[in-house]
Protein backbone atom coordinates (compact mmCIF):
# COMPACT_ATOMS: atom_id res chain seq x y z
CA UNK A 1 0.00 0.00 0.00
CA UNK A 2 1.04 2.89 -0.56
CA UNK A 3 -1.58 5.74 0.16
CA UNK A 4 -4.39 5.03 2.18
CA UNK A 5 -7.24 6.91 0.68
CA UNK A 6 -10.78 4.04 0.64
CA UNK A 7 -10.33 1.31 2.74
CA UNK A 8 -10.64 -0.83 -0.83
CA UNK A 9 -7.18 0.07 -0.87
CA UNK A 10 -5.99 -2.51 1.79
CA UNK A 11 -6.54 -6.04 1.03
CA UNK A 12 -7.68 -8.46 3.97
CA UNK A 13 -3.94 -10.20 4.15
CA UNK A 14 -2.58 -6.16 4.23
CA UNK A 15 -5.09 -5.81 7.41
CA UNK A 16 -4.39 -8.20 9.13
CA UNK A 17 -0.91 -7.46 9.13
CA UNK A 18 -1.95 -3.88 10.31
CA UNK A 19 -3.79 -5.32 12.98
CA UNK A 20 -1.08 -7.60 14.23
CA UNK A 21 1.59 -4.13 14.25
CA UNK A 22 -1.14 -2.45 16.04
CA UNK A 23 -1.69 -5.21 18.55
CA UNK A 24 2.15 -5.60 19.27
CA UNK A 25 2.38 -1.75 19.54
CA UNK A 26 -0.96 -1.95 22.08
CA UNK A 27 1.16 -4.75 24.21
CA UNK A 28 4.70 -3.47 23.60
CA UNK A 29 4.95 0.24 22.84
CA UNK A 30 8.29 0.60 24.14
CA UNK A 31 9.52 -1.40 21.04
CA UNK A 32 8.36 1.19 18.80
CA UNK A 33 9.80 4.67 20.40
CA UNK A 34 12.23 5.35 17.41
CA UNK A 35 10.51 3.84 14.59
CA UNK A 36 9.87 7.21 12.75
CA UNK A 37 12.74 8.66 14.24
CA UNK A 38 13.68 11.76 12.31
CA UNK A 39 10.60 11.51 10.41
CA UNK A 40 7.96 14.21 9.77
CA UNK A 41 3.98 14.31 9.27
CA UNK A 42 2.40 16.54 7.81
CA UNK A 43 -1.49 17.41 8.94
CA UNK A 44 -3.58 19.50 6.79
CA UNK A 45 -7.09 19.67 8.44
CA UNK A 46 -9.77 21.72 6.46
CA UNK A 47 -12.52 21.03 8.43
CA UNK A 48 -12.51 20.68 11.92
CA UNK A 49 -11.33 17.38 14.34
CA UNK A 50 -10.55 16.65 17.84
CA UNK A 51 -9.40 12.73 17.81
CA UNK A 52 -8.83 12.44 13.91
CA UNK A 53 -6.11 15.19 14.11
CA UNK A 54 -4.87 14.79 18.29
CA UNK A 55 -4.25 10.90 17.72
CA UNK A 56 -2.36 11.31 14.46
CA UNK A 57 -0.28 13.61 16.42
CA UNK A 58 0.22 11.80 19.23
CA UNK A 59 0.51 8.32 17.51
CA UNK A 60 3.94 10.04 15.50
CA UNK A 61 5.23 11.41 18.55
CA UNK A 62 5.18 8.39 20.52
CA UNK A 63 6.92 6.92 17.56
CA UNK A 64 9.80 9.37 17.54
CA UNK A 65 8.59 11.38 14.33
CA UNK A 66 7.48 14.66 14.42
CA UNK A 67 4.47 17.08 13.30
CA UNK A 68 3.59 20.57 11.45
CA UNK A 69 0.39 21.29 10.07
CA UNK A 70 -2.60 23.30 9.93
CA UNK A 71 -5.89 22.92 11.72
CA UNK A 72 -7.64 25.84 10.14
CA UNK A 73 -6.74 26.39 6.44
CA UNK A 74 -7.09 30.57 6.55
CA UNK A 75 -3.74 29.88 7.89
CA UNK A 76 -2.32 28.37 4.75
CA UNK A 77 -1.87 30.22 1.34
CA UNK A 78 -4.95 27.87 0.19
CA UNK A 79 -6.83 31.18 1.43
CA UNK A 80 -4.74 33.40 -0.89
CA UNK A 81 -5.85 30.88 -3.54
CA UNK A 82 -3.87 28.23 -3.84
CA UNK A 83 -4.48 25.19 -5.45
CA UNK A 84 -4.66 22.24 -3.90
CA UNK A 85 -1.94 20.73 -6.24
CA UNK A 86 0.56 23.20 -5.58
CA UNK A 87 -0.57 23.00 -1.88
CA UNK A 88 0.68 19.52 -2.18
CA UNK A 89 3.34 19.98 -4.23
CA UNK A 90 4.98 21.84 -1.88
CA UNK A 91 4.54 19.86 1.48
CA UNK A 92 5.13 16.95 -0.26
CA UNK A 93 8.50 18.47 -0.54
CA UNK A 94 8.80 19.30 3.51
CA UNK A 95 7.13 16.03 4.88
CA UNK A 96 7.68 12.12 4.60
CA UNK A 97 4.01 11.24 5.50
CA UNK A 98 0.70 13.51 4.37
CA UNK A 99 -2.62 13.25 6.23
CA UNK A 100 -5.46 15.41 5.41
CA UNK A 101 -8.72 16.16 5.74
CA UNK A 102 -11.14 18.11 3.59
CA UNK A 103 -14.83 19.28 3.21
CA UNK A 104 -14.53 17.82 -0.69
CA UNK A 105 -15.34 14.16 -1.99
CA UNK A 106 -12.16 13.03 -3.53
CA UNK A 107 -9.45 15.62 -2.31
CA UNK A 108 -7.44 13.09 -0.83
CA UNK A 109 -7.15 10.92 -4.18
CA UNK A 110 -6.74 13.86 -5.99
CA UNK A 111 -3.70 14.62 -3.66
CA UNK A 112 -2.07 11.03 -3.79
CA UNK A 113 -2.05 11.52 -7.63
CA UNK A 114 0.46 15.11 -7.47
CA UNK A 115 2.92 13.75 -3.92
CA UNK A 116 5.98 12.67 -3.29
CA UNK A 117 5.19 10.78 -0.57
CA UNK A 118 2.22 8.71 1.17
CA UNK A 119 -1.29 10.62 1.35
CA UNK A 120 -3.65 9.75 4.18
CA UNK A 121 -7.38 10.49 3.79
CA UNK A 122 -8.49 11.70 7.46
CA UNK A 123 -11.87 12.42 5.81
CA UNK A 124 -13.28 13.64 2.45
CA UNK A 125 -16.34 15.39 2.93
CA UNK A 126 -19.27 12.78 3.49
CA UNK A 127 -17.23 10.62 1.48
CA UNK A 128 -14.81 8.25 3.33
CA UNK A 129 -12.70 8.05 6.41
CA UNK A 130 -10.72 5.16 5.83
CA UNK A 131 -8.36 5.74 9.28
CA UNK A 132 -11.19 5.66 11.53
CA UNK A 133 -12.21 2.34 9.83
CA UNK A 134 -9.06 0.81 11.30
CA UNK A 135 -9.83 2.77 15.10
CA UNK A 136 -13.15 0.32 14.41
CA UNK A 137 -11.70 -2.86 12.89
CA UNK A 138 -9.42 -2.64 16.12
CA UNK A 139 -11.66 -2.11 18.62
CA UNK A 140 -13.63 -5.02 17.52
CA UNK A 141 -10.66 -7.64 17.02
CA UNK A 142 -9.13 -6.66 20.32
CA UNK A 143 -12.52 -6.57 22.19
CA UNK A 144 -14.46 -9.55 20.50
CA UNK A 145 -11.06 -11.68 19.20
CA UNK A 146 -12.57 -11.62 15.25
CA UNK A 147 -14.60 -9.39 13.43
CA UNK A 148 -16.24 -12.18 11.09
CA UNK A 149 -19.65 -13.90 11.66
CA UNK A 150 -20.88 -10.40 13.47
CA UNK A 151 -24.51 -8.68 13.29
CA UNK A 152 -23.32 -4.96 12.77
CA UNK A 153 -26.28 -2.40 12.84
CA UNK A 154 -25.37 1.29 11.77
CA UNK A 155 -27.42 3.57 12.77
CA UNK A 156 -27.86 7.72 12.13
CA UNK A 157 -26.65 9.45 8.80
CA UNK A 158 -25.93 6.88 6.95
CA UNK A 159 -26.29 9.29 3.74
CA UNK A 160 -24.01 11.87 5.09
CA UNK A 161 -21.62 9.71 7.55
CA UNK A 162 -18.30 9.14 6.33
CA UNK A 163 -17.26 6.73 8.75
CA UNK A 164 -20.16 3.73 7.90
CA UNK A 165 -18.97 4.62 4.54
CA UNK A 166 -15.91 2.93 4.77
CA UNK A 167 -16.57 0.54 7.54
CA UNK A 168 -19.08 -1.18 5.35
CA UNK A 169 -15.97 -1.47 2.66
CA UNK A 170 -14.13 -2.61 4.97
CA UNK A 171 -16.00 -5.30 6.42
CA UNK A 172 -16.55 -6.69 2.63
CA UNK A 173 -12.97 -8.24 3.70
CA UNK A 174 -14.54 -10.15 6.25
CA UNK A 175 -16.71 -13.54 6.44
CA UNK A 176 -20.53 -13.81 7.04
CA UNK A 177 -21.43 -10.32 8.34
CA UNK A 178 -25.25 -9.85 8.58
CA UNK A 179 -26.11 -5.51 8.41
CA UNK A 180 -29.14 -3.51 9.94
CA UNK A 181 -28.53 -0.31 8.20
CA UNK A 182 -30.55 1.96 10.94
CA UNK A 183 -31.88 4.85 9.49
CA UNK A 184 -34.83 7.16 8.21
CA UNK A 185 -35.39 7.50 4.58
CA UNK A 186 -33.89 10.84 3.99
CA UNK A 187 -30.30 9.73 5.34
CA UNK A 188 -29.97 5.89 3.80
CA UNK A 189 -26.88 4.70 2.59
CA UNK A 190 -26.44 6.20 -1.00
CA UNK A 191 -26.35 4.06 -3.67
CA UNK A 192 -23.11 3.12 -5.14
CA UNK A 193 -23.07 1.59 -1.38
CA UNK A 194 -26.38 -0.61 -1.58
CA UNK A 195 -24.71 -1.71 -5.09
CA UNK A 196 -21.57 -2.24 -3.62
CA UNK A 197 -23.29 -4.20 -1.13
CA UNK A 198 -24.99 -6.42 -3.68
CA UNK A 199 -21.85 -6.94 -5.35
CA UNK A 200 -20.27 -8.57 -2.34
CA UNK A 201 -22.92 -10.73 -1.41
CA UNK A 202 -23.03 -8.86 2.21
CA UNK A 203 -26.93 -9.53 3.45
CA UNK A 204 -28.68 -6.16 4.86
CA UNK A 205 -31.60 -5.17 6.04
CA UNK A 206 -32.66 -1.65 5.82
CA UNK A 207 -34.66 -0.09 8.76
CA UNK A 208 -35.74 3.16 10.20
CA UNK A 209 -36.70 2.12 14.43
CA UNK A 210 -33.72 1.17 16.38
CA UNK A 211 -35.10 -0.60 19.31
CA UNK A 212 -36.62 -3.21 18.15
CA UNK A 213 -33.18 -4.71 15.95
CA UNK A 214 -31.27 -4.51 19.35
CA UNK A 215 -31.30 -7.50 20.69
CA UNK A 216 -29.82 -9.12 17.24
CA UNK A 217 -27.13 -7.39 17.19
CA UNK A 218 -22.99 -7.93 18.25
CA UNK A 219 -21.92 -4.53 17.12
CA UNK A 220 -24.14 -1.13 17.43
CA UNK A 221 -22.49 1.72 15.66
CA UNK A 222 -24.11 4.75 16.35
CA UNK A 223 -23.39 8.33 13.85
CA UNK A 224 -24.01 12.00 14.63
CA UNK A 225 -26.70 13.57 12.22
CA UNK A 226 -24.03 15.57 9.69
CA UNK A 227 -25.57 18.91 10.34
CA UNK A 228 -22.35 20.39 8.45
CA UNK A 229 -23.39 18.33 5.31
CA UNK A 230 -27.13 18.97 5.16
CA UNK A 231 -27.77 21.51 2.08
CA UNK A 232 -31.66 21.90 3.37
CA UNK A 233 -31.67 23.14 6.86
CA UNK A 234 -35.18 21.94 7.07
CA UNK A 235 -34.10 18.35 6.28
CA UNK A 236 -31.76 19.03 9.38
CA UNK A 237 -34.45 19.86 11.82
CA UNK A 238 -36.39 17.34 10.61
CA UNK A 239 -33.98 14.79 11.27
CA UNK A 240 -32.13 15.59 14.21
CA UNK A 241 -32.81 14.15 17.60
CA UNK A 242 -34.50 10.92 15.61
CA UNK A 243 -32.10 7.87 17.47
CA UNK A 244 -31.69 8.60 21.22
CA UNK A 245 -29.62 4.97 22.51
CA UNK A 246 -30.08 5.61 26.64
CA UNK A 247 -29.85 2.83 29.71
CA UNK A 248 -33.28 2.21 29.33
CA UNK A 249 -33.07 0.74 24.98
CA UNK A 250 -30.23 -1.39 25.99
CA UNK A 251 -32.79 -3.68 28.37
CA UNK A 252 -32.94 -6.76 26.05
CA UNK A 253 -29.49 -5.79 24.03
CA UNK A 254 -26.72 -9.06 24.36
CA UNK A 255 -24.73 -8.96 27.14
CA UNK A 256 -21.76 -8.60 25.27
CA UNK A 257 -22.77 -6.22 22.28
CA UNK A 258 -20.19 -3.37 21.83
CA UNK A 259 -21.88 0.03 21.73
CA UNK A 260 -19.33 1.82 19.17
CA UNK A 261 -19.31 5.88 17.94
CA UNK A 262 -16.76 7.73 16.49
CA UNK A 263 -17.65 10.36 17.87
CA UNK A 264 -18.34 13.17 18.39
CA UNK A 265 -21.69 12.83 19.77
CA UNK A 266 -24.44 15.14 20.08
CA UNK A 267 -27.62 13.62 21.66
CA UNK A 268 -27.57 10.05 20.01
CA UNK A 269 -26.02 8.64 22.95
CA UNK A 270 -27.58 9.64 26.24
CA UNK A 271 -24.61 9.95 28.97
CA UNK A 272 -26.24 7.54 31.01
CA UNK A 273 -24.76 4.56 28.68
CA UNK A 274 -21.21 6.07 28.99
CA UNK A 275 -21.02 3.67 32.28
CA UNK A 276 -22.56 0.59 30.48
CA UNK A 277 -19.58 -2.00 30.12
CA UNK A 278 -21.07 -2.38 26.88
CA UNK A 279 -19.96 1.04 25.87
CA UNK A 280 -16.70 1.29 24.21
CA UNK A 281 -16.84 4.83 22.42
CA UNK A 282 -14.10 6.09 24.15
CA UNK A 283 -11.76 3.41 24.20
CA UNK A 284 -12.48 2.63 20.27
CA UNK A 285 -10.87 6.58 20.13
CA UNK A 286 -7.47 5.31 21.97
CA UNK A 287 -7.60 1.91 20.17
CA UNK A 288 -7.27 4.72 16.82
CA UNK A 289 -4.46 5.99 18.14
CA UNK A 290 -2.52 2.83 17.55
CA UNK A 291 -4.12 1.72 14.93
CA UNK A 292 -2.59 5.23 13.45
CA UNK A 293 0.78 4.81 14.72
CA UNK A 294 0.95 1.15 13.22
CA UNK A 295 -0.44 2.92 9.71
CA UNK A 296 2.58 5.43 10.38
CA UNK A 297 5.33 3.15 11.27
CA UNK A 298 4.68 1.89 7.36
CA UNK A 299 3.81 5.05 5.40
CA UNK A 300 6.32 7.45 6.67
CA UNK A 301 8.80 5.05 6.29
CA UNK A 302 8.45 4.59 2.08
CA UNK A 303 11.34 6.30 0.23
CA UNK A 304 10.42 9.01 -1.64
CA UNK A 305 8.27 8.87 -5.03
CA UNK A 306 8.12 11.08 -8.26
CA UNK A 307 4.88 10.47 -9.29
CA UNK A 308 3.79 9.78 -12.95
CA UNK A 309 2.94 13.12 -15.00
CA UNK A 310 -1.16 13.25 -14.65
CA UNK A 311 -3.24 14.15 -17.83
CA UNK A 312 -4.31 17.93 -17.65
CA UNK A 313 -7.91 18.07 -17.15
CA UNK A 314 -10.05 21.00 -18.89
CA UNK A 315 -13.49 21.72 -16.50
CA UNK A 316 -15.14 19.24 -14.17
CA UNK A 317 -17.03 16.52 -15.03
CA UNK A 318 -18.57 15.00 -12.33
CA UNK A 319 -22.03 16.56 -11.28
CA UNK A 320 -21.34 16.13 -7.86
CA UNK A 321 -21.70 19.40 -6.43
CA UNK A 322 -18.86 18.29 -3.47
CA UNK A 323 -16.72 16.75 -5.62
CA UNK A 324 -12.76 18.10 -5.88
CA UNK A 325 -13.36 17.73 -9.76
CA UNK A 326 -15.61 21.09 -9.22
CA UNK A 327 -13.04 23.54 -8.00
CA UNK A 328 -9.23 21.95 -9.07
CA UNK A 329 -9.98 22.22 -12.43
CA UNK A 330 -6.75 20.32 -13.24
CA UNK A 331 -7.66 17.17 -12.32
CA UNK A 332 -7.93 14.22 -14.67
CA UNK A 333 -11.24 12.90 -15.60
CA UNK A 334 -10.84 9.27 -13.41
CA UNK A 335 -13.55 6.84 -13.84
CA UNK A 336 -13.62 3.51 -11.83
CA UNK A 337 -16.35 0.87 -11.64
CA UNK A 338 -18.80 0.09 -9.16
CA UNK A 339 -20.46 -2.69 -9.47
CA UNK A 340 -20.94 -3.14 -13.07
CA UNK A 341 -21.69 0.97 -13.04
CA UNK A 342 -19.21 3.34 -14.28
CA UNK A 343 -18.72 6.22 -11.53
CA UNK A 344 -16.07 9.09 -10.86
CA UNK A 345 -12.93 7.69 -9.38
CA UNK A 346 -12.64 10.60 -6.71
CA UNK A 347 -16.05 10.54 -5.63
CA UNK A 348 -17.88 6.95 -6.48
CA UNK A 349 -20.70 9.32 -8.20
CA UNK A 350 -22.51 7.78 -10.94
CA UNK A 351 -22.82 9.45 -14.18
CA UNK A 352 -25.81 11.07 -15.25
CA UNK A 353 -27.77 8.73 -17.50
CA UNK A 354 -29.39 10.04 -20.46
C1 LIG B 1 -16.13 11.55 12.47
C2 LIG B 1 -15.84 12.33 11.22
O1 LIG B 1 -15.13 13.34 11.27
O2 LIG B 1 -16.30 11.89 10.18
N1 LIG B 1 -15.33 11.88 13.55
C3 LIG B 1 -14.11 11.29 13.68
O3 LIG B 1 -13.26 11.38 12.83
N2 LIG B 1 -13.91 10.53 14.76
C4 LIG B 1 -17.57 11.47 12.79
C5 LIG B 1 -18.39 12.73 12.89
O4 LIG B 1 -17.88 13.84 12.71
O5 LIG B 1 -19.58 12.60 13.15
Amino acid sequence: MRHLIDFGDLSREEWDQLYARADQIMNAPEDYLDVCHGKVCATLFYEPSTRTNFSFQTAMLRLGGSVFGFSDPKSSSVSKGESLKDTIKMVSGYADVIVMRTPWEGAAKAASLYSDVPVINAGDGGHMHPTQTTADLTTITRLRGSVDGLSVGLCGDLKNGRTVHSLIKALAKFQDIRFYLIAPRDLAIPDYLRQFMREHNMPFVEVSGLESVIPQLDVLYMTRIQQERFVDPLEYERNKGIYILNRSKLAHARENLLIMHPLPRVDEIAVDVDDDPRAVYFQQARFGMFARMALLSDLANQPRLNPAPVEIGSGPRCHNPRCITQTEHYLPALVKDNGGVPCCAFCDTPPVMG
